[in-house]
């Protein structure tokens, strides 16, 4: 598709009813980079190619939250050597999006178990957030080394140390409390969540936040994926009703 047809496909967007928050499990890499004969590696690498269109499509189009499945805590059990390549693309990405991060008044946040990456990749990332910190046209979070019930174990063990030392009374303890432990605390919940290459999972990303989201699955490989499909798949979240339980 050229740029003028592209550029119309999003004109007939309702800039007034766009998902605030919209979430991603980036999935099909390495099924990708098989198609194509190339590593699981070079998947990786065409993936990260991927991120940077759809973080420019949601400031384009001026969405607010967009947050991304880019490391599970599941994945630290594979091969050390794409684990590694992970990180190092990881950290690549972040050092070459710096500038337009920062001039595109887009800030990076982080949810997950950052302690547990590598240190040089603790520090990037925290460099990177602390230069972004004052931006607000999007907030980008990077889910990295998440897992949602390791997340919601973390909350629990936070509230039951506020209830022990009678910070907080067992009785007062409500969804807004619970919201307020989570690593998302400060975002609104998803209403769009974006899984890629066909798997109908949601594989333990953001469990309690996405219990309202519109899912959508889409076949194509996370390398594969474009501005032209995501704003398609903007479009049918905008003919959906949402109802959010009641009639
Ligand atoms: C799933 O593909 C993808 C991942 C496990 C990691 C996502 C990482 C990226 C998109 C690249 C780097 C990210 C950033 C933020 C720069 P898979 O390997 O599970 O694919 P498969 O299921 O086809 O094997």
């Amino acid at each position: 598709m050229n740029s003028s047809s592209s550029s119309q496909n999003s004109e007939d967007l309702d800039k007034t009813k766009l998902p605030a928050h919209v979430a991603i499990i980036m999935d099909g890499n390495g099924r990708w980079a098989k198609k194509h004969l190339l590593s699981r590696i070079k998947g990786h690498e065409k993936g990260a190619e991927a991120v940077r269109t759809v973080v420019r499509a949601c400031r384009e189009l001026g969405i607010a939250y967009l947050t991304l499945y880019a490391f599970s805590t599941e994945n630290w059990q594979r091969p050390q050597k794409e684990v590694a390549a992970l990180m190092t693309l990881l950290t690549k990405f972040l050092k070459s999006e710096q500038k337009e991060l920062a001039a595109k008044d887009i800030r990076l946040a982080a949810i997950g178990q950052i302690e547990r990456l590598p240190a040089n990749v603790q520090q990037v990332l925290h460099e990177t957030m602390e230069l972004t910190r004052s931006n607000s046209a999007l907030q980008l979070n990077l889910a990295l080394s998440y897992g949602s019930r390791t997340e919601i174990v973390r909350m629990a063990r936070q509230i039951a140390k506020e209830a022990k030392s009678e910070q907080l009374d067992p009785d007062d303890i409500n969804a807004e409390i619970v919201a307020s432990h989570l690593y998302t605390k400060d975002m609104p919940d998803p209403d769009l969540l974006i899984r890629t290459s066909g798997e109908m999972r949601i594989s333990n990303f953001l469990l309690w936040q996405i219990a309202y989201a519109e899912i959508y699955v889409t076949p194509t490989y996370w390398p594969d994926f474009g501005k032209d499909e995501f704003v398609e798949i903007l479009k049918n979240y905008q003919q959906r009703e949402r109802r959010f339980g009641q009639v």
